[in-house]
């Protein structure tokens, strides 16, 4: 295995935590004695279902929040977004409600204090390359760095499935998302070098490796839409109507054949929102299958089917991501594409074979840029990597020498 230096990923992080430090340094005069790292995520499929307690099979990404942080001796948190240019200040015994970001920190102190948690406070700052409210789960990453950074200052004992729930707790109830628990566990409890198919019932996880030579490629349209308030909680609110008419404690508890043997039970809107979440929760175990036996091709056409059912069924797809996730497929390098995360706007995944990537990234851009016009696309190739994280500062050099340490 190479050293770090000759790791991408690793000198990337180096270099983007030693431009941290300086800007710590100018906000406040000092230097961290903490750092840490919380990923986004793409799902490769299962989507929507963990709402109704089903499967997903996502991975944490290369692409992550990094936060540098200096304890306090008070309650006290001082933070500053250095992407956004904002700083914030609050009581972390009296958080109160907000908007954009500082919601996520408030709503995080809230949900730790509820859990019984004293919190000490502490100055950061933070930065990321997770594009914001795309679909690669920004606000996740941003509540398990903070659940991160209250754990580090106050010397909290580090759950990961605990810190999952408590930030998923914040987003439902501070932040007002009627969110699964897929976003905040695979930030938490991500793998490097693989996907996790998980349980959201139970949350039992499944560490399942990509097949091999093919790259994921996130397809991002550049277009955007706000989460908060709106067709999410409809369609998760939908799929429990059905759930409830059709007399189980979710649809995680149907299989195909049993949805087929009720939905007449189903008015028309409600039974194409039920048999999404039934098949696709179907396709889950098919999709971990074929990457088990290495069939990026089984892989592919599952996605495909994915995105169908996103878009006919569930109808949380959006012309331009139908539009980037047709350009895609037509490209002779693609096994499959669909749109990631919540939906509506925002990113897709492709699978892709690798030794192609770089052209398949390029052309599908321009592709898109021709179709579209407008909205700027932007297409990345992404790595399975671990989940939250802690370095450690060794000294001065740790940032030259990319030299890691993870740790908790
Ligand atoms: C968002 C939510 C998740 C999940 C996906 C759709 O990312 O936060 O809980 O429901 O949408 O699969």
């Amino acid at each position: 295995r190479a050293g770090p230096s000759a790791d991408p990923v690793a000198a990337r992080r180096s270099a983007a935590f030693a431009r941290l430090d300086v800007d710590f340094d100018a906000a406040f005069g000092d230097r961290p004695t903490g750092r840490l790292r919380a990923p986004g995520r793409v799902n490769l499929i299962g989507e929507h279902t963990d709402h109704q307690d089903g499967f997903v099979l996502p991975m944490a990404i290369d692409r992550e929040i990094r936060l540098a942080l200096r304890p306090r001796d008070d309650a006290r948190v001082r933070a500053v977004a250095v992407d956004l240019d904002e700083r914030h200040e609050f009581d972390a015994a009296a958080p109160d409600r907000r908007d954009g970001w500082e919601a996520y920190l408030h709503g995080v102190a809230w949900a730790l204090r509820e859990a019984g948690h004293e919190l000490r406070g502490f100055d950061a700052v933070f930065a990321g390359d997770v594009p914001r409210g795309g679909g690669l789960s920004s606000s996740a990453a941003l509540e398990l760095a903070f659940a991160k950074a209250f754990a580090v200052a106050g010397g909290l004992p580090w759950d990961p499935v605990a810190m999952a729930r408590l930030c998923r707790r914040a987003e439902n109830a501070w932040v007002g998302v009627a969110s699964g628990i897929m976003d905040q566990l695979i930030c938490a409890c991500g793998r490097e070098g693989a996907a996790l198919k998980i349980d959201c019932r139970d949350l039992s996880r499944e560490a399942v490796a990509l097949p091999s030579g093919v790259a994921v490629v996130i397809l991002d349209t550049g277009t955007r839409r706000d989460l908060v308030g709106g067709a999410y909680n409809d369609r998760s609110a939908e799929a429990a109507d059905a759930a409830r008419i059709l007399g189980v404690p979710a649809l995680r508890d149907l299989g195909p054949a049993d949805l087929e043997a009720r939905e007449h039970l189903l008015d028309a809107t409600l039974r194409r929102r039920a048999r999404h979440v039934v098949h696709e929760n179907a396709r889950v175990a098919l999709a971990a299958d074929a990457m088990r036996r290495d069939d990026p091709v089984a892989l592919g056409r599952l996605m495909n089917a994915s995105h169908e059912s996103l878009r006919d069924d569930f109808e949380v797809s959006g012309p331009a991501l139908d539009a980037i996730v047709d350009l895609a497929r037509a490209d002779a390098a693609c096994y499959g594409a669909r749109m990631t995360g919540a939906g509506f706007a925002g990113c897709a995944v492709a699978l892709v074979e690798e030794r192609a990537v770089e052209r398949f990234v390029r052309e599908v851009a321009q592709r898109t840029r021709a179709a579209a016009g407008g909205t700027e696309p932007r297409l990345f190739p992404v790595a399975a990597s671990a989940g939250v994280g802690r370095f450690e500062e060794e000294g001065p050099e740790w940032g030259a020498s990319g030299s890691r340490k993870a740790s908790g």
